[in-house]
């Protein structure tokens, strides 16, 4: 067939031809079904059951009511619309307007490619950098756009290069897509390369789109900066956040943008056609969520322990090198010394009977290396067991490679 337009003529599903990624087709729910884990989700806790009793009791609660059966309003409840102004107003220190400055999206997901749709035009180039979470570049082709990679560098802490980025703009530049913290590598951008981030912006005329989907977790008391308050940039800004990552309610599918109002303008007007509206009960899920102050502690403590856990495991795997991570639920191994990031996937596959991604679906600079979902499974010790299994798979793939 040929009337596939260009941006999806050759996007593939996994029903014609096999594809590698783990989100599409049977692949990983067979592997699932025939004993293996899953540690390529980026969900915390994933399989195990987890939502906060607080969160339960709120939903179970709104599908009692029966109210549950009908719409929200396209743009999200009032009600969490509210409570998300007042939680993101306290975080960046401005007022948000819970009915000029936020949207409520099914996910951030579908959030993210929304946040784009008002900018992007054919053939705007688009700079990501590198390694980064696969739908910067994806997005991008999906909306015609061309998405340029600006390499940044474990020896910097992945931290941005600004030269890197003056090298590749151009006339047709409009935007910069950043992942803060980022996925995979769980790098936080610091307060100095940010403001040089927002000077380059500023200076070239672009649009940030910051997806902050990990931003709840933030380690070693390193500080977290929104881009949207530095100086001359929340009139730049485009800002997504999840209840995915860091309340570990990704199945309820609520996430928010939040920007100035004339980009919100732009979200209003065309959010019934983009994104519908989000789930009714979980949005009363989502509101309780953000009422109870205990949650975000509680799971701080946990994921806080748990990175240290992988770290200590991981890190003394003969030819291995990885720091600890700086966020949220994930492990960056630099697994160069031990092949291919591909065939070292498929060697924890066939070894340890786990499922991780190979670090070169994350760009160019992510060859090399592998992301382990660290804060699967609720209880430590069945993550534990997982994880030993990797390091014993890996440590005799170093020996089968000389290295020891
Ligand atoms: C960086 C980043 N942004 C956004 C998402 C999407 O999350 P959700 O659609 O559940 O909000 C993910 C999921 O893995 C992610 O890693």
């Amino acid at each position: 067939m040929s009337k596939f337009n260009k941006q999806f003529k050759d996007i593939q599903g996994g029903l014609s031809t096999e594809v590698t990624k783990a989100d599409v087709g049977e692949g990983t729910g067979n592997f699932v079904k025939n004993g293996g884990d899953n540690m390529a989700w980026a969900d915390m806790f994933f399989p195990d059951p987890s939502i906060p009793e607080s969160v339960k009791k709120a939903t179970i609660e709104a599908i009692e009511t029966g109210f549950p059966s009908h719409y929200t309003m396209p743009i999200g409840q009032l009600e969490l619309r509210e409570e998300i102004a007042k939680h993101v107003s306290k975080k960046i220190n401005r007022d948000i307007d819970p009915s000029r400055n936020v949207v409520i999206t099914p996910g951030s997901d579908a959030g993210f490619i929304f946040s784009l749709m008002p900018f992007l035009d054919n053939d705007d180039e688009v700079l990501i950098p590198d390694p980064c979470y696969p739908s910067n570049y994806m997005n991008c082709k999906l909306l015609g756009a061309k998405a340029i990679s600006v390499p940044t560098y474990p020896e910097d802490n992945y931290q941005i290069r600004i030269e890197e980025m003056e090298k590749r703009v151009t006339d047709k530049t409009k935007m910069v897509i950043l992942t803060h913290p980022n996925n995979p590598t769980t790098t936080v951008y610091r307060k100095d390369n940010l403001i040089a981030l927002s000077e380059f912006i500023i200076k070239h005329d672009l649009i940030l789109v910051c997806d902050q989907a990990f931003e709840d977790h933030i380690f070693d008391g390193i500080e977290f900066i929104s881009p949207c308050t530095l100086p001359g940039m929340w009139e730049r800004t485009v800002t997504i956040c999840s209840m995915s990552k860091g309340y570990g309610l990704s199945g309820y599918r609520i996430a928010y943008i939040y920007t100035n109002e004339e980009f919100m303008d732009k979200y209003y007007g065309a959010c019934v056609n983009v994104v519908g509206a989000p789930c009714t009960a979980s949005s009363a899920g989502a509101i309780a969520a953000l009422q109870d102050e205990t949650i975000l502690p509680e799971y701080y403590t946990r994921l806080e322990r748990r990175r240290t856990i992988a770290y200590d495991i991981l890190s003394t795997i003969p030819g291995v090198k990885m720091n600890k991570s700086e966020s949220g639920i994930l492990s960056w191994l630099d697994v160069s010394a031990l092949g291919n990031s591909d065939e070292v996937v498929q060697y924890i596959k066939e070894h340890a009977n786990v499922l991780v991604n190979d670090g070169a679906a994350y760009g160019e600079m992510g060859k090399g290396h592998i992301r382990i979902v660290t804060a699967c499974f609720a209880k430590d010790e069945d993550c534990i067991v997982r994880l030993n299994r990797i390091k014993k798979a890996l440590t005799q793939l170093a020996y089968e490679k000389g290295i020891h």
